[in-house]
């Protein structure tokens, strides 16, 4: 019979997250509730986001609570379904958790994927998931560069800073990123194409 395993939250970290924060748990697949489906997760984002919802913390999010698992952005696969708006075998993508199995509810953030038009479902963790929508939203909607300006970018090695650093220089910018370390400066200008990089 296959299980679910899952990664909970047993310790608030401070600083760093360690082993000791987290428990490693098997249960039974769980039911799936009247309107809600059950999704097999095949990918699971790590993002710095989690970080912050181990806090116990006023957010734009509740705290992830102790003995929960970590609350995580997957990509899967429908494996059962209460719910009209999800067919089994419809690849969805939601804000579940560490876990091979999670149950998501209607009205809440799942929603269907089209993977044939992506190199990789993961891609919705990526570029098509909130890394990129908060590069293209927070650079073409907040900062709103004009073709011929300089962007500086910190992070810009990370995720969401190496996608900004893209999408600027489309938009006819001269991109400069500031990035800890040579390769990374390198990666910025040979791989990303930014025009210049900061160490
Ligand atoms: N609101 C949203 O929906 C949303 C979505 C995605 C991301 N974010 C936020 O955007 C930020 C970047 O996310 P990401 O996914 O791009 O993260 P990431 O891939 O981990 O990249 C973060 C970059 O930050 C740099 N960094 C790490 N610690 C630093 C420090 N103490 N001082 C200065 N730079 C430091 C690192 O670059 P170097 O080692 O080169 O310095 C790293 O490449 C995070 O704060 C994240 O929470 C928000």
């Amino acid at each position: 019979m296959p299980q679910n395993r899952r990664f909970l939250l047993v310790r608030r970290p401070h600083g760093s997250p360690r082993a000791e924060d987290f428990a490693l748990e098997t249960q039974a697949i769980p039911p799936v509730p009247p309107g809600g489906i059950l999704v097999r997760n095949h990918y699971a984002s790590l993002d710095p986001a989690q970080r912050g919802w181990m806090d116990d913390a006023e957010s734009y999010m509740p705290p992830i609570p102790l003995g929960d698992p970590v609350r995580a952005t997957t990509v899967g696969v429908v494996e059962a379904s209460d719910n009209p708006d999800f067919t089994v075998g419809q690849w969805v993508m939601g804000l579940n958790a560490l876990e091979d199995y999670s149950i998501a509810h209607p009205g809440g953030f799942t929603m269907p994927i089209d993977v044939d038009a992506v190199p990789s479902p993961s891609s919705y963790l990526s570029a098509l998931g909130a890394v990129g929508l908060t590069a293209y939203f927070g650079l073409t909607e907040v900062a709103k560069p004009q073709p011929g300006e300089t962007l500086l970018i910190s992070g810009a090695a990370g995720a969401v800073g190496s996608a900004v650093g893209q999408i600027g220089r489309i938009m006819g910018c001269r991109v400069v990123g500031i990035a800890g370390g040579p390769d990374k400066c390198r990666r910025l200008i040979d791989d990303y194409g930014f025009d210049a990089a900061i160490d």
